[in-house]
């Protein structure tokens, strides 16, 4: 239980912002991370204050030029990452039904040397989407609690159990539910994740992303939110989501 893909079809519901933190915060608590920028638009690796322009980058890893343990960069806040690049494009062209397992079989070498994978996906279903997907062991869906948020969680969660687990017996993923953009003094909020704890019960992950400014500027600031403001709440949110997440690494193991 160590590969965790932050993952929904949906766009902009804090996948990026999820991953990057949670990578950020799981290294101040002393955890390996390695994170993979699976989107062609390189948000994660521009918020990390990489180049997405330098090699070696994980296109190059999925070319098959580099192997991914000398495709790794470093961050400043301690996450080693594989950095994505435009030309992530032409690999998203060159995948063909079937090679929904490249990226799961380029990590596995990489397993030994981190204490956690954590992969931000791209939105949409694609054949990049579907291999950070099915290189998961745990399955985290960043939902807004600003908008409706239960059908783009529904249309993953069936995805997930029709392709991974049954076409590709995946059946040991786990799933789980992290509610961002939460804004807990409107009754909008609440009642989005009610709904969903109606639905998918303890899938549902306590912890919530509250809505605030600060992550915005964290990202322009190239700086995770726990470097720039470590007391603000969005900050101590992410810190209790790592700390669920090495209890959940320790009893599965
Ligand atoms: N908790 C939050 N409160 C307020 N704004 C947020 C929060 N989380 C993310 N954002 C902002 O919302 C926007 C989308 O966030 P992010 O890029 O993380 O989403 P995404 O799901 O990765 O998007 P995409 O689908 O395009 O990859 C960004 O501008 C980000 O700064
Ligand atoms: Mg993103």
């Amino acid at each position: 239980m160590k590969v965790v893909s932050f993952s929904i079809f949906k766009g902009g519901t804090g996948k990026t912002t999820s991953t990057v933190n949670t990578a950020a915060a799981l290294v101040h608590k002393g955890q390996r991370v390695l994170l993979v920028d699976l989107d062609q638009q390189a948000s994660a690796t521009r918020y990390v204050d990489l180049d997405p322009e330098q090699s070696p980058n994980l296109y190059d890893v999925f070319l098959g030029t580099k192997p991914a343990a000398l495709a790794i960069r470093k961050a400043n806040c301690g996450v080693h990452v594989l950095t994505s690049h435009v030309l992530m494009a032409a690999i998203e062209e060159a995948l063909e039904p079937g090679d929904e397992l490249k990226l799961s079989h380029l990590l596995t070498p990489l397993k030994p040397s981190y204490d956690f994978i954590l992969i931000d996906n791209p939105p949409g279903k694609a054949m990049l989407a579907f291999n950070g997907l099915a290189a998961a062991d745990l399955i985290i869906i960043p939902a807004s609690a600003e908008r409706m948020a239960v059908d783009g969680v529904a249309d993953l969660i069936n995805h997930v159990q029709k392709i991974m687990w049954n076409k590709f017996a995946l059946t040991h993923q786990e799933l789980r539910i992290l509610f961002t953009m939460y804004r807990a003094t409107t009754s909008h909020s609440p009642a989005i994740v009610a709904n969903a704890q109606k639905i998918w019960r303890d899938n549902v992950l306590n912890v919530k992303i509250p809505h605030a400014i600060i992550f915005s500027k964290s990202y322009d600031a190239k700086q995770p939110i726990g470097a720039l403001a470590p007391k603000h709440q969005g900050a101590i949110a992410y810190e209790v989501l790592a700390d669920w997440l090495i209890d959940y690494e320790k009893t599965a193991r």
